[in-house]
């Protein structure tokens, strides 16, 4: 089947011009004017919008027991959500507990998305434990294709490793090229903080950016860029929330250390008034590391304009606010973190990101896709337009005028963080490898489309 997508103005990370766009199977094979029209070519007229490449989140938890629940996507409603939303590779962090095998987890990942997924989708391999077996079985995942870890300084007695253990991680990854993400925040300060909060009374969810105030997150980068300096690994912090941990990867980065730095859409829009609304309403907006107070909101977007943060992501992990955020009523401490975000990530960031002129469409699309096609081994087959990429494509309307609403989402949780918020402009196409999944912002396509994404280690010194 061949696409051909016309008259549209393609935008990637570094050029903008109107052309065509001709995909055979599912690779983009020509761009130009007037592309001739073969008989059974699908034609998507795209006049008046902009085309850009499918976008990446490479940060997402669909399949993730956490806190004695589950997160409540599955693959289906994930990747339906994301292409509605106009992203079309997902990247998934395998979680498993300490007590928990890594190649078996592994495989129950897969085994999660294989054949259920609308969209591609690939992993970062959590590194939750570190012992002599470790590096024999993290070389047959990596040999399969994931060469990505995923390490959290966080979660004390759950996802979180100790100072040996990131060491021979960090040093491990080094040797073979692999890039490490990580969740940077100190466990040991958050519980102490967690324990005397607990003693004052303060167990409401405004009481959870108190127990884990920037500080917390800087060290925790600033722990990390030392590790990733002495071991020489390539190093990427999640979910960036402050400036303070900015600030310590700047400094970092300075001083030569590998490291790129993520920040996720809640923080760009989202501030900690909104978890101390009244009523326990505050709870559906608790995440690690937390909201912040509005001033770290411009250092964000400062950063994003300036090139000092490489990507936005989501951290998508979505609880239920009636069943499973209820579980820490009467301690913040026990309140499943996350705020699902999936399908909303590139409406909210262009309508707060490109539509107010804080960012260009050219940063737009870099810090949207290409930079993590670019750091996790997908480039350029995903990330940008051009001939022998992945044809996968987002048609956007920028005068496309709606609403936010989790009566409408995709996403199967029972609330919007993001509510009746206006969205201007929206991924009305999407084509995941050529085969149109999204037409006029609705999912249409075919549940099963999605591929595992093998990539090679790109980090070698
Ligand atoms: O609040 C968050 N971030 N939930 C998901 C787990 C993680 O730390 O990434
Ligand atoms: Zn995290
Ligand atoms: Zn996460």
């Amino acid at each position: 089947m061949a696409l051909l997508i016309k008259n549209g103005e393609i935008v990637t990370a570094d050029a903008r011009y109107r052309a065509d766009i001709w995909c055979e199977g599912e690779t983009i094979t020509r761009i130009g004017s007037d592309l001739a029209v073969p008989s059974g070519t699908e034609v998507i007229d795209a006049s008046g919008k902009f085309v850009f490449p499918g976008f990446i989140d490479p940060h997402v938890h669909i399949y993730l027991p956490f806190m004695g629940t589950h997160a409540k996507d599955t693959y289906d409603t994930a990747s339906r959500a994301a292409l509605v939303g106009g992203t079309t590779t997902l990247i998934e962090m395998v979680c498993p507990s300490r007590a928990d095998d890594p190649l078996e987890a592994y495989e129950l990942w897969k085994s999660r998305a294989a054949g259920r997924s609308a969209c591609d989708y690939a992993f970062h391999m959590g590194v939750t434990r570190f012992d002599d077996t470790t590096p024999e079985k993290l070389r047959r995942i990596v040999d399969d294709g994931t060469a990505s870890f995923k390490i959290f300084l966080a979660y004390k007695g759950a996802f979180g490793i100790d100072d040996s253990e990131l060491y021979r991680s960090l040093e491990l990854a080094a040797r073979w090229g692999v890039i490490v993400t990580a969740h940077c925040e100190n466990a040991e300060v958050i519980a102490q903080m967690q324990r005397r909060l607990r003693e004052e009374g303060k167990t409401g969810p405004e009481w959870h950016e108190p127990s884990r105030p920037p500080a917390v997150e800087a060290e925790g980068v600033h722990h990390l860029a030392t590790f990733a300096e002495l071991t020489g690994a390539a190093a990427y912090v999640v979910h960036t929330s402050c400036a303070d941990a900015l600030a310590a990867a700047r400094r970092a980065r300075r001083h030569g250390v590998r490291l790129w730095v993520e920040t996720v859409i809640p923080y760009l829009v989202l501030d900690r008034a909104y978890a101390e609304r009244p009523d326990f309403e505050g709870a559906k907006y608790v995440m690690s590391p937390p909201l912040r107070e509005r001033r770290h909101q411009q250092a964000l977007w400062n950063a994003l304009a300036t090139g000092q943060i490489d990507t936005v992501a989501t951290d998508h992990a979505p609880f239920d606010f009636q069943q499973q955020k209820e579980m820490g009523r009467g301690d913040f401490a026990k309140i499943p973190n996350g705020i699902p975000s999936v399908e909303d990530r590139v409406h909210l960031l262009y309508t707060h990101g490109v539509a107010t002129g804080r960012i260009d469409l050219h940063r737009f699309v870099d810090v949207a896709a290409t930079k993590a096609a670019r750091l996790f081994g997908l480039f350029p087959r995903k990330g940008t337009i051009q001939p022998g990429a992945d044809a996968d494509l987002v048609v956007f309307d920028p005068n496309y005028r709606g609403v936010i609403s989790a009566r409408t989402q995709q996403m199967n949780v029972d609330y919007s963080a993001f509510e009746n918020w206006p969205i201007e402009g929206r991924a009305d196409v999407v084509a995941v490898r050529g085969r149109v999944q999204v037409r006029d912002g609705q999912f249409t396509g075919a549940a099963n489309h999605g591929r595992m994404l093998r990539r090679e280690p790109t980090h070698r010194k």
